[in-house]
């Protein structure tokens, strides 16, 4: 059958999406895969039609109007099978304020919060957050628009900032420690990564440009607390009912214990992505995986 690559689209996240949507694309090529490519725009309906009739769709798509269930949504109504999670986990997964609600709910340890939305006036820190915080807009990815803020004073611009992304906001504690991430793959966590970075946290920089972050894998953790691990970021994924594949990052304090901020269901697939890595901890190369992910579209 015929795949194409959803890729590009309108979010603040185009260009890391440019650059995964070309790397499945290629790795499919290679496969010999009759695959090819389309740029979303907001004619998504029209491209579709006009394509060569799509077998599956794979979603290379970061970000709003496409990570986040719109894009689901229109495939499911085309009847056009499509690689990840379905509409309302899509949702889910892209509002990290309603998905630390549902963790809150069943018990699964996440940071506290405040949540601060465009048409309040509040820019007051409430004490169970407490300075230093991280602020973030709900519904973003590669931690675009993400601020550490140490001080009050510091505070009004940060906020500011972060609601041009975004009509919600979320405030958290700020957590010094290890940051981890967890790779979901056929409802199955593949090895943790650690991430270590000289920036103040794994910001778009180091995500994307800087060379200097450093990628532990296999992580240096107990195998108890890689187990611990590796089941909370399932528990987290289940949760939202996500679907075939993604990753949660998760932070773990001083004390050792574990606190999940975020589920990505179209995690980055570039070069630097974190994804393939830990695949490849796993066994399985680029392509190989890319293969694994296309396989979950039609289950
Ligand atoms: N939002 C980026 C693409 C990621 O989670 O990898
Ligand atoms: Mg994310």
């Amino acid at each position: 059958g015929h795949v194409a690559v959803l890729y590009g689209g309108l979010s603040a996240e185009r260009e890391v999406s440019l650059k995964s949507g070309q790397e499945i694309y290629q790795a499919l090529i290679k496969e010999g895969v009759d695959v090819s490519l389309i740029d979303v725009g907001k004619n998504i309906v029209q491209q579709l039609q006009d394509a060569k009739p799509i077998d599956i769709a794979f979603i290379a798509l970061h970000g709003r109007g496409g990570e986040d269930g719109t894009l689901q949504a229109l495939l499911e109504f085309m009847e056009i099978p499509y690689t990840g999670s379905g509409v309302m986990a899509s949702a889910f997964a892209m509002d990290k304020y309603r998905s630390k609600l549902l963790w809150q709910g069943l018990g699964l340890p996440t940071p506290v919060f405040q949540l601060f939305q465009k048409s309040q006036q509040t820019t007051e820190l409430s004490p169970k957050v407490a300075f230093p915080c991280v602020l973030k807009p709900a519904k973003e990815g590669s931690s675009i628009g993400i601020t550490k803020v140490n001080t009050a004073e510091d505070f009004p611009a940060a906020l500011a900032t972060a609601l041009q992304f975004d009509d919600d906001v979320l405030a958290e504690p700020w957590i010094t420690g290890a940051e981890f991430t967890v790779a979901i793959l056929n409802e199955r966590a593949l090895p943790p990564i650690e991430l270590k970075t000289d920036r103040t946290f794994y910001d778009y920089e180091a995500k994307y440009i800087a060379n200097d972050t450093q990628y532990i894998c296999p992580c240096n953790l107990s195998s108890r607390k890689q187990h611990e691990l590796k089941k909370l970021a399932l528990e987290a994924f289940e949760s939202l009912g996500c679907k075939g594949w993604g990753r949660v990052d998760v932070m773990q304090d001083q004390a050792g214990d574990f606190w999940v901020l975020e589920v990505n269901t179209v995690p980055g697939m570039t070069d630097h992505s974190l994804v393939p890595m830990a695949a490849k901890e796993d066994g399985y190369s680029f392509s190989k995986l890319v293969l694994e992910i296309l396989a979950t579209a039609q289950a």
